[in-house]
């Protein structure tokens, strides 16, 4: 398997979580965290971006938050639709390519149709690949890959096995993958984060690569020395 040794992440992915108690703690409603979570993920693309990470896949809604109260559901797919449509000219303008992964099917046509449209206005992009995931379980990728489910089922769109993770950072303080490319962290370094995702700051992130820069990576083989 390639292994890689670079200082800088390559692949990063981001469990985005603490929207909700970010807005509790403020007395507000759990949209409120949701609105300024929005608002830190064009930061933190950017940042990325900068920094020379190649690709960055951010979890924005699990299939497992279907089961959340129907109005906090419809609150994020509303935030996710009018994201992509403004964030659509300035991330062909960085040279960022955008794609959306999970089942994409339960989502609402016109989410569906401005993923579409962002997808392909970006799809030039070459300066980073940032992947949103959506309607995203990392059990049924891999069950949609397996050869098996593929004749039996059809192959499902967008259940796709990503490059491998190098970082994964879970904001939030929970310490857990919560079903979030699960194959793909087969040798990721694992970074769980107290702040909740609305308070991370370019400062967080560019801590978060110098702990990844400290680490070694093994990957199985012995410790590397400075000889003697
Ligand atoms: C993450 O924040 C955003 C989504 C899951 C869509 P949460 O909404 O899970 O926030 P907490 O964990 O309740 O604070
Ligand atoms: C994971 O967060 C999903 C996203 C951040 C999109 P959750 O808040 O849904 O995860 P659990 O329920 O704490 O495991
Ligand atoms: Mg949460």
């Amino acid at each position: 398997m390639k292994q890689s040794t670079s200082l800088v992440p390559q692949h990063v992915a981001i469990i985005m979580d603490g929207n909700g108690r970010w807005a509790e703690r403020k007395g507000r409603p759990r949209w409120m965290g949701h609105v300024a979570g929005a608002r830190v993920v064009k930061d933190v693309v950017a940042h990325c971006a900068r920094a020379g990470v190649e690709q960055l896949t951010l979890y924005a809604f699990s299939s497992d938050n279907w089961n959340r109260p129907v109005e906090e559901v419809a609150g994020l797919l509303e935030l996710f639709e009018s994201h992509f449509r403004t964030q659509a000219e300035p991330l062909e303008q960085k040279g960022i390519r955008l794609s959306v992964i999970g089942q994409r099917t339960r989502l609402p046509l016109a989410l569906r149709q401005v993923i579409s449209d962002v997808e392909a206005r970006t799809a030039a992009g070459r300066r980073m690949h940032l992947r949103v995931a959506l309607d995203y379980s990392s059990r049924a990728a891999i069950q949609g890959a397996l050869p098996a489910q593929q004749a039996v089922r059809g192959l499902a769109r967008g259940t796709t096995i990503l490059p491998p993770v190098d970082l994964l950072v879970r904001t939030g303080g929970e310490r857990r993958l919560s079903d979030f490319l699960l194959w793909e962290c087969a040798y990721a370094e694992l970074l769980f984060l107290d702040v909740l995702w609305p308070d991370v700051t370019g400062a967080v992130l560019d801590a978060a690569f110098e702990d990844f820069a400290r680490r070694e990576r093994r990957y199985g083989h012995v410790p590397q020395r400075v000889s003697a």
